[in-house]
């Protein structure tokens, strides 16, 4: 964001205010100076590194991390060979808990060449007590732990950190509380997340969320509003509003509006262009919802809607609430509504239980809905959760045999969907140069199909006119018209 944060205010006071935001703005004055003094003694600015792992919601949280680490004058690199270095963590499954230590041991190599340096672990990861007990043991050299019910006190437990010896940790069981205006650091300037709703109410048995989110928090609609305003005011042509089920927001506010009522009123919002969603929940899709995606000049012709199995009675043990029938009735309906759609969904494979004839239901499923892309993933067995409980765990080379018979058909399938655009003229927002070849941009269609053509960097940002010549699988290949 351009907006100037002005602590100077801040640094008169001697006692910390107890309100929010104001009190983390006092520590954020305190750690300028800290880091301050700490450029002087190194003669540049100290160097930071944010590392983030898992969902949307993980990523918009580390850009509230990097807002305030720019802010008290940490410059911000890629490079975990840092001054400071974050690991925004997940744990939806274990290997992304495993990637973590295995990436610990390289910085603690950093650590032991660098003296100034201090380790941070946050996220979804150090809500659960069995991981604090882990590193407390095994990773002595990590500085500061929290969670993510208290993440808006990063800068008050950085400070404590820069005058403390020992490790700091401070985790919370859950939280009713929701900060407002503290300083968010996009990584685009044109397209930005935004957080509707926090923390997740309901509890689908393989899940861990539900634990290390808390109970279901949603934004208040004018907050959110003014947020997105402030954002498109500052460049913002494409957002996307981020909950684990948007699609239940609201329903606990003083004055309850539904998710679709809320789409009605960022629409609205003038000079904003795109409009995207994630995750919508099957159980909770309203014809509400429905008619205003059909009727949206803004909201994009995409829906992630995670299937997760396709058996209804793995579903049931799962949780999910809706059946095969129900699922594939309410796509059904969702195509016919708007044709141009495209659906995307997540799958697991291998719940307790499972056998080969629900995969073949849920392989069935996807034949029938016939998704544009489709994330697959094997079952992992997280603690606490009622699946981990479950006695009949599927061994390991059945669970295999199952995952690559879906993931054929998810390539197949996705491949022949994504394919029935060719030749057509869409529009693109271009978000990079293409990562393996410099003379091409990157842009993303509505229905979230990524093309790939020739053009100039400056076009970054901006909507334009391709034809989509050549399919490759999950993207395009085409021209600028
Ligand atoms: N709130 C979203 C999903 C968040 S987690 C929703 O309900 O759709 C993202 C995906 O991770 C899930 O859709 C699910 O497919 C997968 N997932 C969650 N827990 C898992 C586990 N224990 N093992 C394997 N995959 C899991
Ligand atoms: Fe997990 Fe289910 Fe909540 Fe999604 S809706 S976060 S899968 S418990
Ligand atoms: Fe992972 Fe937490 Fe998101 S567990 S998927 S980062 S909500």
């Amino acid at each position: 964001m351009t907006k100037e944060w002005n602590l100077e205010q801040y640094d008169t006071y001697t006692e910390a205010p107890a309100e929010e935001p104001e009190r983390q703005f006092y520590y954020m004055a305190k750690c300028r100076k800290y880091v301050k003094e700490l450029a002087e003694k190194l003669g540049h600015a100290p160097t930071c590194c944010v590392t983030t792992f898992g969902c949307q919601m993980n990523a918009r949280d580390s850009e509230k991390l990097v807002g305030i680490l720019e802010i008290i004058g940490y410059e911000i690199i890629e490079d975990e060979n840092a001054d400071f270095v974050i690991y925004n963590t997940c744990t939806v499954r274990d290997n992304a808990n495993q990637r973590v230590y295995g990436r610990l041991g390289v910085l603690n190599g950093f650590k032991r060449r660098n003296p100034n340096m201090k380790i941070a672990l946050c996220g979804c990861m150090m809500q659960e007590a069995s991981v604090i007990e882990k590193i407390k043991t095994s990773y002595r050299f990590v500085d500061l732990i929290f969670g993510t019910h208290n993440i808006y006190k990063f800068a008050e437990l950085l400070f404590t950190t820069f005058v403390s010896d020992g490790m700091v940790i401070d985790i919370w069981k859950d939280t009713d509380k929701i900060v407002e205006d503290l300083p968010v650091e996009r990584k685009y300037p044109f397209k930005s997340g935004i957080n509707i709703m926090f923390g997740c109410n309901n509890f689908c048995s393989y899940c861990i969320v539900p634990y290390v989110r808390g109970r279901e928090r949603s934004r208040d609609p004018k907050d959110i509003i003014r947020e997105v305003e402030r954002l498109v005011a500052d460049g913002v042509v494409e957002i996307m509003l981020l909950g684990q089920n948007v699609n239940s927001y609201g329903k606990n506010l003083e004055n309850p509006i539904t998710f679709a009522q809320l789409l009605q009123e960022v629409e609205k919002i003038e000079g904003l262009q795109r409009i995207r969603f994630m995750t919508s929940h099957p159980k909770d899709l309203s014809d509400e919802l429905i008619e205003v995606m059909k009727h949206s000049k803004k909201i994009c012709r995409h829906l992630h809607l995670p299937l997760q199995s396709g058996s209804t009675r793995i579903l049931k043990e799962m949780n999910r609430r809706y059946t095969k029938e129900q699922y594939v009735e309410l796509a059904d309906r969702i195509r016919r509504e708007i044709p141009d759609i495209a659906i995307t969904t997540d799958i697991i494979v291998g719940f307790p239980g499972e056998t080969p004839e629900d995969v073949e239901e849920t392989i069935d499923v996807i034949r029938t809905v016939k998704y544009d892309n489709a994330f697959t993933f094997i079952y992992s067995k997280r603690t606490g959760t009622p699946a981990a409980a479950m006695k009949n765990q599927v061994p390991e080379d059945v669970v295999k045999e199952g995952f690559d018979k879906v993931l054929k058909v998810v390539q197949d399938t996705a491949r022949e969907q994504v394919s029935r655009y060719q030749g057509m003229v869409m529009d693109a927002l271009v978000e990079e140069v293409n990562e393996h070849d410099s003379s091409l941009l990157t842009g993303r269609l509505s229905n979230n199909t990524l093309v790939h053509f020739p053009g100039e960097k400056a076009l970054i940002g901006q909507i334009v006119n391709v034809s989509l010549d050549e399919c490759h699988g999950f993207y395009y290949i085409g021209h600028m018209v």
